[in-house]
């Protein structure tokens, strides 16, 4: 019999239209980020359902190479990528959104023992998930309804796992400044170790440093999807946190920088403006923008490196034929 329970922290509950937001954490960080000099918003907060759907869009893109890439590496490496893993994990999933990759990574694992995929978008996930309960019975499903970037809390290990593996595939790693994934990743190797536990280890997909052509392409797709994307960031705070951001007066923004290896994303203001948000008026320059974003890209050998940094032992890494994205299996010393 499989499981299937929700955990909610009270900070991720959706939040109903308020001039109360101050006690939100997406109020105090939508606060900071407009407040600094140079304004920015953290990039964890284009995921509520709207934008969660419009990343799923993303993902199917012509022009955005991540998704079919990396899906394939996992297709193709499916069997040794098993024998690495081996039988009886539980399967620890960092930012699972529509949680079907890690349909590739059960199919071919031998009796996986559990699955426990964490989402900043909680009523997302729980949707989700529900196809994947039925479909594997005998895996035991938990949801945790979360922010993996905070110290979480997690439910204590299934008895019946070995040890408990990581996934965290599409790059979301990128998302992170270097020290924020060293940080991250420490924080993983916490999460992932436990008493007595055998063979933990992380799965994990990394862009690649590539021709930023092909790169500037994946960020500015035709269908102006991405710039839906990011403008859905101002949607949102107009729905949850009262505000008047006028979204025809916010051009989408992306671009490669090429000495930080990183796509930035912006919303640049068209003209000189002030928008109010519960009660609070920020101004902006014709030209000035909102930082949304970073995408950092890695080598095989900077990503190996940073990885080590963090106690993992880099063991295994798959890439494409075209090198455009790699998965690579960390693995963790026994406890
Ligand atoms: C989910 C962070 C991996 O950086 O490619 C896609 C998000 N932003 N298009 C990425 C994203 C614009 C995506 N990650």
């Amino acid at each position: 019999m499989n499981t299937l329970a929700i955990l909610w922290p009270r900070e991720e509950r959706p939040v109903p239209q308020s001039t109360e937001w101050r006690p939100t954490r997406f109020g105090r960080d939508v606060h900071a980020g407009l407040r600094a000099a140079a304004k920015a918003i953290p990039a964890k907060y284009f995921y509520d359902s709207h934008g969660s759907a419009l990343f799923e869009q993303i993902c199917r893109l012509p022009e955005y190479y991540p998704t079919r890439t990396e899906r394939k590496i996992l297709r193709d490496n499916a069997r040794e990528i098993a024998a690495i893993i081996g039988a009886d994990v539980e399967v620890v999933e960092f930012g699972a959104g529509a949680a079907e990759k890690v349909r590739l990574l059960l199919d071919a694992l031998p009796r996986p023992a559990g699955y426990l995929p964490i989402d900043i978008s909680g009523p997302h996930l729980t949707e989700a998930v529900a196809p994947l309960a039925r479909h594997y019975p005998d895996v035991t499903i938990r949801v945790v309804a979360g922010d993996f970037t905070q110290a979480l809390p997690l439910p204590a290990p299934l008895p019946q796992a070995r040890c408990r593996v990581g996934f965290f595939p599409g790059s979301t790693i990128g998302n992170f400044t270097p020290d924020e994934a060293l940080a991250f990743l420490r924080n993983a190797a916490a999460m992932l170790r436990s008493e007595g536990s055998q063979g933990a280890g992380l799965l994990i997909g990394v862009d690649l440093v590539k021709d930023p052509a092909l790169l500037h392409a994946a960020y500015n797709d035709s269908a102006g999807v991405t710039a839906a994307f990011n403008l859905n960031l101002l949607q949102r705070i107009n729905r949850e946190l009262n505000g008047d951001f006028d979204l025809g007066a916010f051009d989408h923004y992306a671009f490669y920088q090429p000495t930080q290896h990183r796509i930035e994303m912006h919303l640049v203001s068209r003209r000189a403006q002030t928008v109010t948000l519960c009660n609070q008026r920020y101004s902006f320059a014709a030209g000035e923008s909102i930082h949304t974003e970073n995408s950092y890209k890695y080598t095989p050998a900077s990503f190996r490196q940073l990885a080590e940094k963090a106690g993992f032992r880099p063991a295994a890494m798959w890439t494409d034929d075209d090198s455009l994205f790699s998965l690579h299996w960390l693995a963790l010393p026994d406890a």
